[in-house]
């Protein structure tokens, strides 16, 4: 008995093919972390409310027009001779990349883990 049956083989090549479109997602804990990291952190400067402080607003009204890759190179390196610093150290570029698309569609109040 060495044949695999077809269903499971398909069951088992679709689970992967979600995998991979998924890939660039942080976990469900460490989008929890990210999201709690930029209502603190990001907070401090941007507002809690991230409507805007000594930084500008992140809302989606500021930034569901600007381009995503942008705002993950602006969040990954800061903005030189602005206060805003790089995060670089903090995170990786996949993360910076789901953190533009979060603000972009509007940061949820807290990420369910
Ligand atoms: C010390 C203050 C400070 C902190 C902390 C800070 N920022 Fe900023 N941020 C700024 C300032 C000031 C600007 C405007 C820079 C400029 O004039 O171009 C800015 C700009 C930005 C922009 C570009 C906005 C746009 O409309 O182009 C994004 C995106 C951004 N910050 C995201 C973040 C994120 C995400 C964090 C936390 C991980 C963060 N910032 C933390 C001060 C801060």
């Amino acid at each position: 008995m060495d044949r695999v049956p077809i269903g499971w083989a398909v069951a088992v090549s679709g689970a992967l093919a979600a995998g991979a479109l998924h890939a660039g997602e942080p976990a469900p804990e460490r989008r929890a972390q990210l999201v709690e990291m930029v209502r603190q952190d990001c907070g401090s400067c941007h507002g809690l409310t991230l409507k805007g402080g000594l930084g500008p607003s992140l809302l989606p009204s500021a930034l569901g027009d600007k381009d995503a890759v942008s705002l993950q190179y602006t969040i990954l390196d800061g903005r030189r001779g602005t206060a805003m610093p790089p995060w670089r150290p903090f995170m990786g570029e996949d993360e910076a990349l789901w953190i533009a698309h979060t603000l972009k569609n509007g940061l949820p109040e807290r990420e369910r883990k």
